[in-house]
């Protein structure tokens, strides 16, 4: 068996697609621990709990049961307490106030909790910001996947587009750059890579490029010859 694999990077870089499909590879179970901050944020919105309320939102972590769901397809539920949120979590209004929740000590403290648990009785292909750093410090395995700003725009301008949704451009690169500041500047495990990740910029790549890539990392760095063949 092979060890956990840790893949972090800004929003947009493509994570959650690559390590989604990573996961299917290796048979490892895919954990995305940006879904589970997007979830208690939510929550917290549902409720109407001032964002700038830290002990409310640190008891309300505390108190929330959030569960990820590998399906059959391949695909990944989101649930908060029993409540299927998969699709509500994606919404702008999550995306604009994620990161300002995502900030608070006590918030982390839990869900990092939550996260090395779920680590602890699974193999995992797991993506965040702090995975490398934090969570999963012993991982094996751990990537800072980047791109420009433009092009993390583009690809979330398109993903928008094929939902449906009518948007901006220019206003997804400024909301992009905002998060990037605020994921990388906070004091509680910052976005940032880890020393020992391997750093790979996919401006110029397809997701089944990067997922290959990494697949041949894997392998190089899999030092028993029988544990590299069941990787194809
Ligand atoms: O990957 P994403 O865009 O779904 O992440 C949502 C937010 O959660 C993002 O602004 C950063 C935050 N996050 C974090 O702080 N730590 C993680 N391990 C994962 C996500």
């Amino acid at each position: 068996m092979h060890g956990n694999v840790a893949i972090d990077g800004p929003a947009g870089a493509g994570k959650s697609t690559v390590a989604r499909l990573l996961a299917q590879k290796l048979g490892y179970l895919y954990i995305d621990t940006g879904a589970m901050y997007r979830a208690l944020t939510w929550k917290a919105l549902q409720l109407g709990i001032d964002l700038s309320d830290e002990e409310k939102l640190v008891s309300l972590a505390v108190v929330t049961t959030i569960k990820l769901e590998n399906t059959a397809g391949g695909t990944i539920k989101v649930y908060c307490d029993g409540v299927d949120v998969t699709a509500a979590i994606r919404q702008e209004k999550v995306s604009n106030h994620v990161s300002i929740v995502a900030r608070i000590p006590g918030v982390r403290r839990r869900l990092v909790e939550l996260q090395r648990q779920m680590a602890a009785s699974n193999r995992v292909v797991m993506d965040g910001r702090d995975i490398g750093t934090n969570v999963l410090p012993e991982a094996p395995y751990k990537f800072f996947l980047t791109a420009s700003l433009e092009e993390r725009a583009r690809r979330r301008y398109q993903e928008l587009i094929v939902s449906g949704r009518e948007v901006d451009l220019e206003t997804i690169k400024e909301e992009i750059r905002r998060r990037d500041a605020r994921d990388s500047q906070r004091e509680v495990d910052p976005l940032q890579p880890a020393p020992d990740a391997e750093i790979i910029d996919t401006t110029n790549m397809g997701v089944d490029e990067v997922v290959s890539k990494l697949v041949e990392l894997i392998k190089a760095r899999t030092k028993d010859p029988l544990q590299s063949s069941c990787l194809r």
